[in-house]
């Protein structure tokens, strides 16, 4: 496993990140508590240092999970968490509403007001088990809030050392550029993988530039660039996967055929196609590390493999050409 600084902070991450979202049950049709515990133990036990989860990841189970995961490992982990997103009160933009993993109804707002931060800050790290987490991040803009009075509430945390390094996700340039006026951001968690390049012509070059870390999310496009999403695979209900646009049958079987192109690249390395689309993601510039979400410790292992090598100049050019002919998703969502 490689390894970066995040940012100009002092946090150093690996390269391929373990993502909790999908262990957390909600909006993926459930999910099993002990795979999950092993999952984030072999992450750990093969060099993936940094584990990212959020309060909203099942209502507070995801990183319960982790706690429970890292007990005697804290020393071994980096702990990325986030906040902004409530479903325990309702003051908020956006609200949403969904429903939890056992059916029970939850209206979700974003909320980056500074009571607000100061308040689940102590959430979770009562459910993370903690005394500080290493990288506390904005969970999505909240538009009604200034980005000033945000940021005061998170310098604030790492004044107390309850936080090692702020971070944001989902920002654009410009609300990263006000963040930055008021406190350091050691990094911006956005969408990134082959099917979804919205950053890379504005975000990923700023931020390069700017020497803000990217680590960035869905680099597996949920699965979809595994080859394990064949046409016949279901999804469980309460799945967001079953309403994707590229999970669609014309739209999937159009990735399927792009794999089908990948696939001899993939056999030259040794690698799979999951550790392909991870590589690709890494080798980008500007791109810090890939957070890639993982069931069960088999699925860590390969997503480990998509980092400590690297794909060629030409393959990511030839890659890049088959993505601009396989262009966006048919039909809409
Ligand atoms: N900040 C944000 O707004 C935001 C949004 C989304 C995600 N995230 C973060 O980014 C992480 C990763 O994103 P993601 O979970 O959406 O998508 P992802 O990493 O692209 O895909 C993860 C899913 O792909 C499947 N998978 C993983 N490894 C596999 C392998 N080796 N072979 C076959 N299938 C495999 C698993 O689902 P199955 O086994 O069920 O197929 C897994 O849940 C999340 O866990 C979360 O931490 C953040």
């Amino acid at each position: 496993m490689d390894y970066r600084k995040l940012g100009r902070s002092d946090v150093e991450v690996s390269r391929v990140i373990f993502g909790a979202w999908a262990i957390g049950g909600w909006m993926w049709g459930g999910s099993d508590d002990d795979d999950a515990v092993a999952a984030i133990n072999k992450a750990i036990d093969v060099g993936i240092n940094t584990i990212d989860t959020a309060p909203v990841y099942g209502f507070g189970h995801s990183e319960r999970l982790v706690g429970e995961a890292i007990k005697g490992r804290r020393d071994e982990v980096v702990i990325a968490t986030k906040c902004g997103i409530r479903w325990d009160r309702e003051d908020g933009h956006r609200p949403f509403e969904t429903e939890d993993r056992d059916g029970t109804r939850r209206v979700v707002v974003r909320n980056l007001k500074a009571d607000a931060i100061l308040e689940e800050v102590e959430q979770s790290l009562e459910r993370l088990g903690v005394d500080c987490i290493d990288l506390y991040q904005c969970h999505w803009p909240d538009p009604t809030t200034p980005i000033a009075e945000t940021m005061e509430a998170l310098n604030l945390l790492i004044e107390q050392g309850k936080v090692r390094a702020v971070g944001v996700s989902n920002f654009s340039v410009e609300m990263i550029k006000e963040a930055l006026k008021h406190g350091p951001v050691a990094s911006d968690q956005p969408l990134y993988n082959m099917l979804d390049r919205g950053i890379e012509d504005e975000l990923l070059p700023y931020c390069d530039r700017a020497d803000v870390g990217v680590i960035c999310y869905s680099p597996l496009h949920q699965g979809l660039l595994t080859g394990a999403v064949t046409m016949e695979r279901e999804f469980k209900e309460g799945d967001q996967r079953r309403r994707k646009p590229w999970f669609q049958p014309a739209n999937r079987r159009r990735v399927i055929e792009f794999l089908d192109k990948l696939q001899p690249i993939a056999e030259t390395h040794g690698k799979t196609l999951a550790q392909i689309a991870i590589n690709w993601c890494l080798s980008q510039r500007g791109v810090t590390s890939a957070i890639v979400g993982a069931r069960t410790p088999r699925q860590v292992i390969e997503n480990a493999g998509g980092a400590g090598w690297r794909l060629s100049d030409e393959e990511i050019g030839q890659i890049r050409k088959w993505l601009e002919e396989l262009n966006g998703p048919i039909t809409a969502d």
